[in-house]
């Protein structure tokens, strides 16, 4: 049974109360679960986590993945919020961030310093604001009294106040480390007796989720529980392991979504009581393997034991209707300018065929060569991947608000 409460009983300020509203019901999930997308990582990392996938770097593009992936809002610093929200303003709930730091002192005396204001968020439509706070850090003293000013102003406003409560600095490393049940749950804890409207006690999660108003608990593991979880299969045929490499990839983020079963292709594994199924296979001759090109390939180097017998090809050629199932191909395939063929596209093809619904566009990771590797960062880039693909899911699985 549900412990959620409704806006109604939270007590909120009509103003708060209409912007939580926006956020929970209006858009994203439209179910009173939220999905954020936060976006501080050029301030928070610096330019590196960008190297790997250099659109991510582009904030129009972020902004326009939180609207079509069906994101509840996007917290952004203020600088992007100025230059970049005004295209999408009101399309996708704006989460203000008001404060941040560098990654270049050492978090031994975290804090984040200010640098807007809850008036900037009411200038710039937004529906939140977001304030990291460093609990347990030598500099805790000037955080809450820092902290203290953006309540009150947000309070003033009607405006939701997020806090990430971080516990961070030496003693926390004393104490059983940042990563500790101990230290999460303290600096949780301590965000929701400061009063904010919704607490995310965390540490370095991509996107984050947060339940009902006002009740302090909110992370991934307490969703999963309130939820029923679905089921995601993801099948892969790989000669040389690259194509494996990326299905682990994908299903390892899936998992935080969806109970998710990896087989390989030649266990057959049945897709019909799947929620979402992904499949992947390495591009041959432009296109799916064949048994003629499986052979082909033990010329090229060590194959996999079994991994000849059969493709998903094959797979898809016996699978029955796939009807009211997510799908999502992807493929490997050498990284040459102008190369044709996808073994993904086909698979797309065949999976739409079949009956399935379609998460996204047919996907290509790349290797060096025949046999691999996989060229840097195509690890990462497929959790990205799987990311949206959950995101895409989790939004389509709208429920009737309970306002
Ligand atoms: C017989 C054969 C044909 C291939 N044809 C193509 C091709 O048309 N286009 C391409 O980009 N890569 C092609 N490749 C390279 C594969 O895509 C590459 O071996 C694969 O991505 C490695 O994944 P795996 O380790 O999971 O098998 C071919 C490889 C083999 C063995």
């Amino acid at each position: 049974m549900s412990s959620r409460l409704r806006l109604s009983q939270c007590g909120l300020a009509a103003g708060k109360r209409a912007r939580m509203h926006r956020i929970l019901y209006q858009h994203g999930l439209g179910n009173g679960t939220a999905l954020f997308l936060p976006y501080d990582q050029g301030l928070e990392h610096g330019p590196r986590d960008f190297f790997a996938d250099p659109i991510a770097a582009d904030p129009r593009y972020i902004i326009r993945l939180a609207l079509e992936g069906g994101f509840n809002g996007i917290a952004v610093q203020i600088g992007l919020a100025e230059k970049f929200y005004w295209d999408y303003a009101g399309e996708v709930p704006l989460i203000l961030k008001l404060n941040g730091k560098t990654d270049i002192p050492s978090d031994e005396r975290a804090l984040s310093s200010l640098h807007a204001s809850v008036e900037d968020a009411v200038r710039l439509g937004a529906d939140a604001v977001g304030y990291t706070l460093y609990v347990g850090s030598p500099a805790q003293d000037a955080d809450f009294a820092q902290y203290r000013t953006v309540r009150q102003d947000a309070q003033r406003l009607g405006m939701p106040l997020i806090v990430w409560a971080y516990p961070r600095g030496e003693a926390i490393e004393h104490k059983g480390g940042k990563d500790s049940f101990y230290a999460v749950h303290y600096a949780a804890r301590v965000a929701s007796e400061r009063s904010s409207a919704v607490t995310c006690g965390s540490a370095t999660a991509t996107t984050r989720c947060v339940s009902s108003p006002s009740c302090g608990r909110s992370s991934r593991s307490t969703r999963r529980r309130k939820e029923a979880v679905m089921k995601a299969l993801v099948v892969y045929e790989s000669m040389f392991g690259n194509t494996e490499a990326i299905a682990r990839a994908v299903a390892e983020r899936l998992e935080m979504n969806f109970d998710v079963i990896v087989a390989e292709v030649n266990a057959m594994p049945t897709a019909r009581d799947a929620d979402l199924l992904v499949v992947g296979a390495p591009t041959h001759a432009f296109s799916l393997s064949r048994p003629r090109t499986r052979a082909d390939a033990a010329r090229h180097g060590t194959v996999k034991a079994g991994a000849a017998a059969v493709g998903i090809r094959e797979y898809l050629d016996c699978s029955p209707r796939l009807t009211e199932i997510h799908a999502a191909a992807f493929d490997t395939k050498v990284k040459k300018p102008a190369l044709p063929g996808s073994a993904a596209r086909k698979a797309y093809r065949r999976l739409r065929r079949l009956g399935c619904h379609m998460v996204t566009d047919a996907m290509s990771f790349h290797v060096t060569d025949m046999t691999g590797p996989l060229v840097d960062g195509e690890q990462e880039r497929a959790r990205r991947w799987a990311d949206l693909i959950a995101a895409t899911v989790l939004a389509g699985r709208r429920s009737a608000p309970t306002t």
